[in-house]
């Protein structure tokens, strides 16, 4: 059979799914291999004396890492971008482009371990931080008037699944003279992509949706010029934050699944928003997908849909909740989220236990609250282990 001809020209631009699940194959130029090989190696031979190959060394580069970030980086629209060891190094990579005294403008209700990291950083005089309701516009307004250099948005927010106007948001902190910054881990560039919508940076724990198979732990920071990727490539290196061949080369293997699994995942999100709605023990909902929703017409505004996650309020105290929780048997009780397993966790001591009790308050995060990230098992199998648990709680 013929080679695949590269240089033809190209008809229409390819769409996202094709992209994933085409991202670097058939790249393989000594075996011809379709699937690009592990290139496990801490170095690379020099081609001669001062003559420096395109790789050198494995921190610095590797091709497995800088196919994961070509992918990813055509996906969400970026000039470039690093994959890194982490979701957190990852953030941790943009804040070094950052001075002492430059000022982070951050959502109230951000994950728990972004929370620490910047309430730490600025207790260490690394950088100064003001954490804000960003849905509230008179908060954020004033906020922007202390001359941020770095607006950090998330939505949805995690976990209360607020949804904030990416492009106003822009628009103002741009005005103001800051960069933007958004962490797209709960969406992926399947549903959002936050640089067509004014972001300057793009980043993600890659750990949860984008390698989709709760088996690796990672991160990537894209940038929308390639100024700051640069830059970003430089920080990475110098600190050494960049991501392994081998995590790299499993997340390259599930992002090419990722549309699929978001179409899934979502739809069983949306039917099970629906049951929970509908239950007398649930109090409240939490998903931009029921039409109910304050963020519903945002969403649809900004995101090509909800996603898979969802958050509720039990009826009940603490103790109803432990009950409940123990109650499930196809749930796992695990922090993380994004992987074709269904995952359920209670934030307020799990995934948010890093934030003070004042923090927690002020975000909104009550002792009731149950997060899920939606799976794929069968939606009749999801909806049959909750309703078994609420009627133990
Ligand atoms: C929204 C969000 N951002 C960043 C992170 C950190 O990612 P990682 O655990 O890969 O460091 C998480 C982890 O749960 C997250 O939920």
């Amino acid at each position: 059979m013929a080679d695949k001809d590269k240089s033809s020209p190209q008809t229409a631009p390819k769409s996202g799914p094709t992209r994933a699940v085409t991202a670097e194959i058939g790249t393989d130029v000594p075996f011809k291999a379709v699937t690009p090989p592990l290139y496990m190696t801490s170095t690379y031979n020099w081609l001669g004396f001062e003559q420096k190959g395109p790789y050198d060394y494995g921190r610095t580069v590797n091709p497995n890492r800088a196919g994961l970030a070509s992918a990813l980086c055509d996906l969400e629209g970026g000039a470039g971008g690093v994959v890194t060891a982490s979701g957190m190094a990852a953030i941790d990579l943009v804040f070094n482009l950052f001075q002492a005294d430059d000022l982070i403008v951050a959502p109230h209700d951000c994950y728990g371990g972004t929370h620490r990291l910047l309430t730490h950083r600025a207790l260490q005089g690394r950088l100064r931080v003001e954490f804000v309701d960003q849905g509230d516009e008179a908060a954020l307004s004033a906020a922007l008037a202390l001359k941020p250099k770095l607006v950090l948005i998330e939505t949805p927010s995690n976990p209360l699944m607020r949804i904030i106007d990416v492009r106003a948001i822009c628009k103002q902190a741009h005005a103001a003279g800051a960069k933007v910054i958004c962490d797209n881990t709960f969406l992926s560039p399947a549903r959002m992509q936050p640089i067509a919508l004014g972001c300057d940076i793009v980043v993600h724990s890659t750990t949860k949706y984008i390698n989709g198979h709760s088996d690796v732990v990672g991160g990537v920071a894209i940038a929308k010029d390639s100024e700051t990727a640069e830059q970003l490539a430089w920080w990475a290196n110098c600190c050494g934050l960049t991501g392994s061949p081998f995590d790299s080369y499993q997340t390259l293997r599930g992002l090419r699944t990722l549309y699929a699994r978001m179409d899934i995942q979502e739809a069983h999100a949306v039917q099970l928003a629906k049951f929970l709605q509908n239950h007398p023990k649930v109090a409240h909902v939490y998903y931009p997908g029921l039409a109910s929703d304050p963020g519903y017409k945002l969403m649809q505004a900004q995101q090509s849909g909800p996603g898979a996650m969802l958050s509720f309020e039990l009826k009940g105290n603490k103790d109803s909740v432990g009950r409940f929780l123990a109650s499930l048997k196809l749930y796992q009780l695990a922090a993380s989220l994004g992987g074709i397993e269904s995952l359920i966790c209670h934030p307020a001591t799990m995934t948010h236990r890093g934030m003070s009790d004042e923090a927690m308050e002020i975000a909104g995060i009550k002792e009731s609250l149950i997060r899920i990230s939606v799976g794929m098992e069968q939606i009749s199998d999801q909806i049959a282990d909750l309703e078994t648990a609420f009627s133990e709680t």
